[in-house]
């Protein structure tokens, strides 16, 4: 199947690792040019450059998104930008005895503010060509919190909100705006995380016991896994391009059914 995403330019946020990066792969591989962020130079040097390695499109814009003018700098060095994915992110395994206030209000920063500060300048332009398409990763712990990482949890939910109140703004125009909420997908953090905490919860010993044994107890799903990016990376390309023209202000779960809900 060809997604139609040739001829179209997508900046991905923070897609130096992880999610973004499998994102920024798959869709340079189904023909869109692709802006390669983070505020890793090297990082981002080496993604491109094998995307580019591989026949594909792709150039980097540097910058920290936790300020206005990094934000600048990222927008300028991207460019004439007609897909918007906000994926740059962080999460810090913090119990509430120790989120502070002002780590609540980095983690707003860095997990929510980020992506307003590319929607307005970039979002703007997509009105006027008459073709945007914004995806905003979310999560599944917006919806299904843990009692850990409240500051990190409440964040997710946020950009579940502005991303649909931006679709209602969007409206009559020919820019959407979306949300993909994976469930927890094994990016090597998450990995190394579960992997030192084995010992002491007796997962076993090799990755696939731990994989096993974490999943049942810690985010119990029907496919008995964790996701890998790619998965996530799937519904992030169907939503850029045109056969997702009529989806707008939708949320796509790819959590192996981690959130127990119809909707
Ligand atoms: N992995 C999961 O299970 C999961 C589940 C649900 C949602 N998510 C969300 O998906 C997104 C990607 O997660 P991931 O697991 O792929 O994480 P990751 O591998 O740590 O990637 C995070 C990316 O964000 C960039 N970034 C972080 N802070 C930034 C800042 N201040 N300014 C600019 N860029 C910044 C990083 O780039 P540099 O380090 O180069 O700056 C990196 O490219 C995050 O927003 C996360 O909340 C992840």
């Amino acid at each position: 199947m060809d997604l139609q995403l040739t001829g179209h330019r997508a900046l991905i946020t923070g897609s130096t690792s992880g999610l973004g990066e499998a994102t920024a792969r798959l869709l340079a591989a189904e023909g869109a040019e692709v802006v390669i962020h983070g505020r890793s130079g090297d990082r981002a040097h080496e993604v491109a450059d094998s995307i580019v390695k591989n026949g594909g499109k792709a150039t980097i814009a540097l910058g920290d998104l936790g300020t206005d003018a990094g934000a600048d700098q990222v927008a300028a060095a991207a460019g004439d930008i007609d897909i918007l994915v906000n994926n740059a992110g962080a999460y810090e395994h913090l119990p509430w005895a120790e989120a502070t206030a002002d780590i609540w209000l980095h983690t707003y920063n860095i997990n929510v503010v980020s992506g307003v500060r590319m929607i307005q300048r970039l979002v703007p332009a997509m009105r006027d060509k008459e073709y945007g398409r914004v995806v905003t990763i979310g999560g599944g712990l917006s919806m299904q919190p843990f009692d850990n990482h409240p500051h990190y949890n409440a964040s997710l939910a946020a950009r579940h909100n502005l991303a649909v109140s931006l679709a209602r703004d969007l409206a009559g125009t020919k820019v959407t705006s979306n949300v993909v909420a994976p469930g927890a997908i094994l990016v090597p953090a998450v990995q190394e995380f579960l992997t030192k905490l084995s010992p002491e919860r007796g997962w076993g010993d090799t990755w696939d016991e731990i994989e096993y044994n974490s999943v049942r107890e810690i985010v119990p799903n029907d496919r008995v896994r964790y996701g890998r990016p790619d998965e996530i990376a799937g519904a992030v390309a169907y939503l850029c391009g045109p056969y997702a023209e009529y989806i707008s202000g939708a949320t796509i779960r790819v959590d192996g059914g981690t959130v127990r809900g119809a909707f």
